[in-house]
């Protein structure tokens, strides 16, 4: 019975993903989080009590505690999300991203590697270390460029990006150097259920639902690829069961949208599900831009759709429609990730662009 070591499972993806890997594979797995503001064990209430699966908290930069958890549970794989994870964050403290995301997964790959190495021959051929990142490391699109492909050369533009680049070429290093079956997801913007409300589509939510102007950065004209959660952690299991090991596989929802495209969508549906007096499209605002924003994203899927048999199930319209009745019907999860430090970030971060700008 195949066994998992998660890291960053307390987070957005990370929750999906031990859901969806125990309610459909196995419930053998650990899940190391450090539960940094990002991380909510609310989201694992209904298996937190599964027989076989455990929670640890702790840090991945915490090599003893990673080798103990390795030498004890005998994970036949390990997925690792954990990380910083917000642009805005990175762009006012860059600090813990590079500390987190490259040195932490630094700490993961040594730890692994020295665990690997004692494997026996038959677990070593199927043991895999799937490192989970992003489509932000190949930097920006023009209108006319093609999507983002394997090959695309890393032109990270942020200090996320930039950190998520490092962990990447260290990933594909311990392939290269050490022979460490590794694999490695680029994946595009995400969205549904327990996303914290600092990234586009749960804060739009919120904010609407409290009368609160919708921020949109700059012109609302950037470009991202959406994926539904649900989606992604589908890729990622079917990576880590047919994934070829040193290889990696772009992920997309074939869903590129502009962010104001993004932000009407969602009036439109709170105007049909929670009807106001007037539209929720009256609250946009346009503020001060994200510096050094990437204008698009779009990722060429055809590696995995080929090779692996993986295409997203949701389109944009049925995923995000899930994704509003889910925040509308989850008020105690929102009243919870909304009190207390939420409310200093929301101030840092858009105090800043207070000034509004033109579309
Ligand atoms: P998130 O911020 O919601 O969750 C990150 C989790 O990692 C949290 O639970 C946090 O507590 C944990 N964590 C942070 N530092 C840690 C440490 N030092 N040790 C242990 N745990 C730690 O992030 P997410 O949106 O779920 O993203 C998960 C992964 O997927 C990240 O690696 C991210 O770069 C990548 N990714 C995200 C998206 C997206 O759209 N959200 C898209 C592509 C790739
Ligand atoms: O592309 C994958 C990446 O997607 C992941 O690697 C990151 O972890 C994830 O956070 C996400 O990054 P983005 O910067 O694209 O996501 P975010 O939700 O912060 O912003 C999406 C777009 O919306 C972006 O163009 C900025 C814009 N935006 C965002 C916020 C929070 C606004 O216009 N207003 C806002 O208030």
């Amino acid at each position: 019975m195949k066994s998992l070591l998660v890291t960053g499972g307390a987070g957005f993806i990370g929750s999906n993903f031990v859901l969806h890997w125990i309610r459909h594979v196995s419930p053998h797995l650990i899940n190391i989080d450090k539960l940094t503001y990002a991380g909510n064990l609310r989201n694992l209430i209904s298996i937190h009590s599964t027989p076989g699966y455990r929670f640890i908290q702790g840090d991945i930069c915490d090599r003893p505690l990673v080798r103990s958890i390795l030498q004890e549970h005998r994970p036949n794989a390990i997925v690792h999300f954990a990380a910083e994870s917000h642009v805005d964050r990175s762009i006012l403290g860059p600090e813990e991203f590079v500390h987190t995301n490259i040195y932490g997964t630094l700490c993961l790959l040594e730890e692994s590697r020295q665990y690997y190495n004692e494997l026996d021959v038959e677990s070593k051929k199927s043991f895999r270390f799937l490192h989970v990142s992003t489509d932000e490391v190949y930097g920006s699109l023009k209108p006319e460029d093609a999507a983002f492909s394997e090959n695309t050369l890393y032109a990270p533009n942020s200090p996320y990006a930039a950190s998520k680049a490092g962990s990447d070429h260290l990933v594909r290093a311990y392939h290269h150097t050490y022979g460490l079956p590794t694999l490695i997801t680029n994946c595009s913007n995400n969205y549904g259920p327990y996303q914290f409300p600092e990234k586009l589509i749960p804060l739009m939510i919120l904010n609407a639902l409290k009368g609160e102007k919708l921020p949109v950065y700059g012109d609302g004209l950037n470009i991202r690829d959406w994926l539904y959660v649900e989606d992604h952690c589908e890729a990622i299991r079917v990576v880590l069961d047919k994934g070829r090991p040193g290889e990696k596989y772009n992920i997309g929802g074939v869903n590129e949208k502009t962010n104001l495209e993004v932000v009407q969508t969602v009036c439109a549906l709170l105007n049909e599900l929670r009807p106001n007096s007037s539209s929720y499209d009256s609250l946009i605002s346009y503020v001060k831009d994200r510096p050094g924003h990437d204008r698009r994203y779009a990722i060429d899927n055809r590696k995995i759709q080929f090779e692996l048999g993986w295409r997203p199930k949701e389109t944009f319209e049925t995923g995000l429609r899930k994704t509003v009745l889910w925040y509308l019907e989850n008020t105690k999860w929102v009243e919870e990730v909304t009190s207390g430090a939420y409310k200093n970030w929301i101030a840092a971060n858009y105090g800043r662009r207070e000034v509004p700008c033109e579309a």
